[in-house]
């Protein structure tokens, strides 16, 4: 269930270029985690990656450095055409690959890299470990726009970007090209 009535800050999300998106995070200490500036924290990244419209939002790209981020894909303008899936905050993820061999296109944007997109390569099947915002044990199988996603906001949390992952920039575009020149011809 999504709550619509969650009140976080609408924090600043900070861009390409900004030294703080190439640092690799540390794991948050769990005993923290009940504090009410974590719990507040984490409303105010939930809240901030609505307003936006992002898919996932990394801790980092509000320029704290600690191993958090979040995820949810339900009516989003940004992804109108993938399939939705529910609201989950990851504390200290770690991602396992399955099906090492399957891997997927993704064309991929970021709140950090605004009005641009970008083809690489993701798996597309992935086993999501770390612990919900209460400090439970979190794992989940994720496939498809989620296991995408998932890749992509750990990689925030060790300062890789989806530009860092592409083998050719030929792929990178406005989102208004790539609406215009690939979206159709590719799904
Ligand atoms: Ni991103």
């Amino acid at each position: 269930m999504i709550d619509h009535k969650l009140a976080g800050m609408i924090l600043e999300v900070i861009k390409l270029g900004n030294p703080k998106l190439r640092e690799v995070c540390d794991a948050v200490d769990l005993n923290t985690l009940q504090s009410d500036e974590m719990q507040r924290f984490i409303d105010d990244l939930i809240s901030t990656m609505r307003d936006k419209n992002g898919a996932g939002i990394a801790a980092s790209q509000v320029g704290v450095l600690k191993r958090i981020f979040i995820m949810e894909c339900s009516d989003n303008p940004r992804y109108p055409d993938r399939d939705g899936f529910p609201l989950t905050v990851v504390i200290n993820p770690s991602i396992k690959f399955i099906e090492k061999e399957n891997q997927v296109d993704s064309w991929e944007g970021c709140l950090s890299i605004p009005g641009l997109r970008g083809k690489l390569s993701r798996f597309s099947k992935v086993e999501l470990s770390g612990y919900d915002r209460d400090g439970n044990t979190l794992s989940k199988t994720l496939e498809g726009f989620e296991a995408v996603v998932a890749q992509h906001e750990l990689d925030h949390l060790d300062g890789i970007l989806f530009v860092d992952r592409m083998k050719d920039m030929k792929h990178l575009a406005y989102n208004t090209e790539y609406l215009k020149y690939w979206h159709e011809v590719e799904n």
